[in-house]
Order: C-alpha cells, then structure tokens, then sequence
C-alpha cells in the first residue's frame, strides 16, 4: 500500500507503545492499521455481494463490530486530535451502517432480500473491482514517487517542493476520483442488469452510506461527465461504491 501513508504513520507515530481497552499499537504503522480494518475491507470492496444469509452475517458480524472498535481504538492511540477528528467523521457513516446490517432486524431482511441475486454477481464485480484496485494502487505509486524527497531539500527549494507536493496530491485525488467514478458505473450497471431496480436503488443507499463523507466531498467535482465516463443508463443510479484503500489514500492526501 501507499508509501506516503507508510512514511507518515511511522514517523508521526513512531514507536509509540500505546494501550486502551485491550487494544495495544507497538508502532502505530499501516501493518497494524491494515489488520484493524481488515474485516471492514471485504464487505467494503465487494459490497453487497459479500454475504447472502442470515447466518453469513451473524458469523461475520463480530469481526465486523471488533474492526470498528480497533479503528477506534488506533484513532485514539495514534493520532493526534486533528487527525483523529478527521479519520472519524471518516467513517462516522460506515459505523452507522455496520451497527444497522448487524443489530436492526428490519435492515437485515431488506438487506437480505437482495442478497441472493447480489452475491451471483460476485464474478461480474470483481472484474470491476480487479480493474480499480490495479488503478488505485499504479495511482498511489505516481503520487508516491512524485512526492518523495530525493536528496535534502535546501530551504530555497522548500516551496518548489510544497507546490509539488500539492500538485502530485491534486492529480492522485482527480485520478482515484475517476478510477472510483469508473468502478461505481462498472459495478451500478451489473446489479441493474441482473437484479433490478429495487435491488439497484438498495445498494445505492447501502453504498452512500457505507462511502464516507470524504468521498462526497472530494469527489463531486469528478462527474462521470468530466471523467469521461457513460453515466449509467438509469439516472437515479449514482451510488458509490467505496474501497477502504481509496479513503485511506484520500485521507492521507488530505492530512
Ligand atoms: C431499522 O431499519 C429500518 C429499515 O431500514 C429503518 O426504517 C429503521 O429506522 C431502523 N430502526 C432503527 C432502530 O434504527
């Protein structure tokens, strides 16, 4: 994953050995980021195509309710107040969410209404998602390259830097936009076709909620219009479907 946010956890945080309710974080680096939100990054990158039954959520949920938690806790324990604010609202929504598929019977039967024909379409999204992920991660590399310090910056070549720094930055944002435009319409378009409009809409509002706030705000300026991309056939389809890997990186370029 991402240099930038591997250099940044590490320095920031460096070997900071911290504690709270159970949770300990010996470096505060992506490794111990990545096995918190783990179980988060399933159901986030498959969607609604990741389980099928009751007894699917009920095994998954615990793990799903202990990544909230660790992120909570590593939020906590490894940021500072800015970062923290910032990382929370983050997933504020993608909280909401976990607790309704796992606690409210009610979202669960609807949930579970379209889950059959949903998970039929595991291959189909996959292919979508095989496509962003390889995307995402040549984006996160460029960005990274671009923004790396080669030598010793000189106090003269600090704002070139900076103003580099933030151009690298406003491109990854533009292409991990578009890369998720492109992958939100690939994937819209497969649940349309083979499951319906009832289904479609149920995953749009699964998928905005599940997508952080982040997304909406840094994303809007990047249409499928201006990305270049179809619009989906159907208007009222504008669901985003949303990758733990994109947020992150997001979230780190808006640090
Ligand atoms: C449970 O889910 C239903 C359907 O989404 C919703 O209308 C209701 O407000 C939810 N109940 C609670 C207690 O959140």
């Amino acid at each position: 994953m991402s240099c930038v946010l591997y250099l940044m956890v590490t320095v920031v945080f460096l070997a900071v050995i911290t504690r709270v309710r159970g949770y300990s974080f010996k470096t505060c680096d992506l490794e111990e980021w990545s096995s918190c939100s783990k179980p988060l990054s399933g159901i986030m990158d498959s969607g609604l195509t990741y389980f099928s039954s009751k007894p699917d959520l009920d095994m998954l949920c615990p793990d799903l309710k202990e990544a909230l938690r660790c992120i909570h806790a590593y939020t906590r324990l490894c940021m500072n107040l800015h970062r923290r604010k910032h990382f929370r609202k983050l997933f504020h929504d993608t909280n909401i969410m976990i607790t309704e598929l796992c606690s409210n019977s009610t979202f669960q039967e609807e949930y579970l209404k379209h889950a059959s024909c949903m998970q039929s379409l595991q291959t189909q999204n996959q292919i979508c998602f095989d496509k962003y992920a390889k995307d995402i991660t040549s984006i996160q590399l460029e960005t990274d390259q671009k923004v790396q310090i080669k030598e010793k910056v000189t106090p003269d070549q600090i704002v070139t830097y900076a103003k580099r720094k933030r151009e690298a930055a406003d491109m990854g944002i533009r292409s991990v936009c578009c890369s998720f435009q492109e992958y939100t319409s690939c994937s819209t378009r497969t649940v349309e076709r083979s499951c319906g409009n009832e289904a479609a809409e149920f995953s749009k509002f699964f998928m905005e909620r599940m997508s952080s706030a982040m997304i909406k705000n840094h994303c809007h300026d990047y249409t499928p219009e201006k990305c270049g991309i179809l619009p989906s056939s159907s208007t009222s389809i504008s669901s985003s479907l949303i990758s733990l890997s994109a947020i992150t990186f997001l979230s780190f370029l808006f640090r």
